[in-house]
């Protein structure tokens, strides 16, 4: 916990970066990961199954887009050399851009929301924030990574801590809003999203929670479960499980 601390104390990041928790998170992910290692491979394997399958018909050079890229443990890094990687996040840590130095990194809030929620909520002003930030060329494969059911929980979770109203559609329509934007881009796009979230005590089923609003998407092409807190990572007794689901849109 101290380690995790210092690393966020030292970490260059915009400041609302760090005090809507993105920072603080990215480094927990990576603690999480290596605590989690065995129970989380089948899922990133399942992730990387789905990359290479979508990647195979391109030829090589081809560009190819990773939106909530993180910590990069579920992309199959070393069968895509023949492409050109760009990774977009919120946030990237220092060790993860060092490891990977071809990669082209953006750092960049899909949702076009997070700081002008936090400057709204500062200076008391109503949010507006503007998704559509500009690809400056076309990739030929974007992947939609992991992020959507992500996408609102640290902008609602900052809000709440300033008993700052959103309105009960905001997080339904963040959602909403990645997924249209992802069908405009008039490119190959693979989504991988869990689906919902179960809560188990022992191998008893005691809360199922949808992760996504409705999206009038097809259902997916394919769904695996992803233990991502097995018993004693988030509770002594509880364990959680994602279905995790892959579209091609
Ligand atoms: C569950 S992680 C994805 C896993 C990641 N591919 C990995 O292997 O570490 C979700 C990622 O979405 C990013 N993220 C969350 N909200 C974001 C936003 N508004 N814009 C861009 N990235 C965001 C987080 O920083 C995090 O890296």
């Amino acid at each position: 916990m101290l380690r995790e601390a210092l690393q966020h104390l030292f970490t260059a990041a915009p400041k609302y970066v760090k005090d809507m928790g993105y920072l603080r998170e990215a480094i927990a992910i990576e603690a999480r990961a290596k605590r989690c290692k065995k129970h989380w491979r089948p899922h990133l394997e399942k992730s990387k199954q789905h990359i290479l399958t979508a990647a195979k018909k391109l030829t090589p050079g081809a560009h190819i887009m990773i939106l909530g890229s993180g910590g990069l443990h579920d992309v199959p890094l070393d069968e895509l050399e023949q492409f050109k990687i760009t990774c977009v996040d919120i946030v990237h840590l220092p060790a993860v851009k060092k490891q990977y130095k071809a990669i082209n990194f953006i750092t960049q809030d899909v949702t076009g929301k997070a700081e002008t929620l936090y400057q709204s909520i500062r200076e008391g002003k109503i949010v507006t924030g503007d998704l559509e930030w500009r690809l400056s060329e076309k990739p030929d494969l974007i992947i939609s990574l992991n992020l959507l059911s992500q996408l609102a929980m640290k902008l609602v979770e900052y809000a709440d801590s300033y008993d700052h109203d959103l309105g009960i559609c905001f997080a339904d329509n963040i959602i909403k809003e990645h997924v249209d934007w992802l069908k405009k881009q008039q490119t190959d796009v693979l989504l991988i999203s869990d689906i919902s979230r179960c809560y188990f005590q022992g191998e008893r089923l005691v809360e199922k929670i949808a992760s996504l609003p409705d999206l009038e998407l097809d259902a997916p092409e394919d769904q695996w479960q992803w233990d991502i807190a097995p018993t004693g990572e988030a509770d002594k007794e509880i364990s959680i499980r994602h279905n995790v689901g892959a579209w091609r849109l």
